[in-house]
């Protein structure tokens, strides 16, 4: 005989319990995540034993993270989760696409002249020019956006992952001019593989995929007025374009940096657009 209880009576008693919350919006990611979990189970006919795996991976996920270390993070990037966060907050027609904001980002980068080098150790790299103009959407010059830049230097590393490098090595703060250009100097940023030591990197093996980002330098662009972009702009050249472990590349991001200037233009979001 079958249960008179069916899974659909077991799901709207449980949505039902999580409709209380004086806070609307709680309710509704609760009774969201609630439905998605609840198709999952049913949509793979989960065994306890992998119900209990799953948990096991959320476990060490937590334990591997710290103040230094967010192993959450990297699973939602690795799983595509954060770039569609991205996504889905970004409607900007015409402005700079965004992309993940990454783990390696730090407060407090030094502020430097303009044209300056954002390169405080020499590792033979021939010097790489950088500059643009920051525009709004509607082509307006910005003068005296924010431009925070950082990116791993030739050795792969950033400086946060290699105790041989000057702290805040490959990270700068710059302002655009009155014309809305900006210019820094820094070297060809190398492809470089992300954490891999970790329950993301187990689960980046176990699904045979491997755990390499492509060449990248990392732009936060902020001005009043305007919504900050948060993007990187890619290596047209380099390897893993098509394969970057935390699906983060964007054909409008791609630039040529094979010669001894990059040329790459920013275009911001007026805040009440
Ligand atoms: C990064 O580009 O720095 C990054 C992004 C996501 C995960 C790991 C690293
Ligand atoms: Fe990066």
């Amino acid at each position: 005989m079958a249960d008179s209880f069916t899974t659909a009576d077991h799901l709207a008693q449980v949505l039902a319990a999580y409709s209380k919350s004086d806070n609307p919006r709680y309710n509704e990611l609760a009774q969201a995540a609630i439905r998605h979990l609840h198709a999952f189970v049913e949509e793979t006919g989960l065994t306890r034993e992998e119900w209990f795996a799953g948990i096991s991976w959320l476990v060490a996920t937590g334990q591997k993270s710290d103040d230094k270390r967010n192993e959450f993070i990297l699973a939602s990037d690795t799983l595509g989760v954060s770039m569609l966060v991205e996504m889905t907050n970004h409607k900007a027609a015409g402005g700079t696409e965004p992309t993940v904001f990454g783990p390696f980002h730090l407060d407090g980068a030094p502020e430097r002249e303009r044209g300056a080098s954002i390169a405080d150790k020499d590792y033979g790299a021939p010097p790489l020019l950088f500059t643009g103009t920051i525009c709004s959407t509607d082509g307006t010059p910005i003068a005296g956006a924010r431009l925070d830049v950082w990116q791993a230097a030739p050795n792969l590393c950033y400086d946060v992952q290699d105790p041989d490098m000057p702290p805040m090595n490959y990270r700068g703060v710059f302002r655009s001019a009155e014309d809305g250009t900006y210019a820094f100097v820094t070297t060809r940023p190398p492809a470089y593989q992300i954490p891999g030591d970790g329950p993301a990197g187990a689960m980046l093996r176990a699904m045979n995929r491997h755990n390499w980002r492509p060449g990248h330098t990392h732009v936060v662009v902020e001005a009043p007025g305007y919504k900050t972009v948060i993007t990187h702009v890619f290596d047209a050249a380099s390897d893993y374009l098509d394969s970057d472990a935390v699906f983060g590349v964007r054909d409008s991001l791609i630039v040529d940096m094979s010669g001894e200037q990059v040329t790459f233009d920013f275009a911001l979001e007026p805040v009440d657009a």
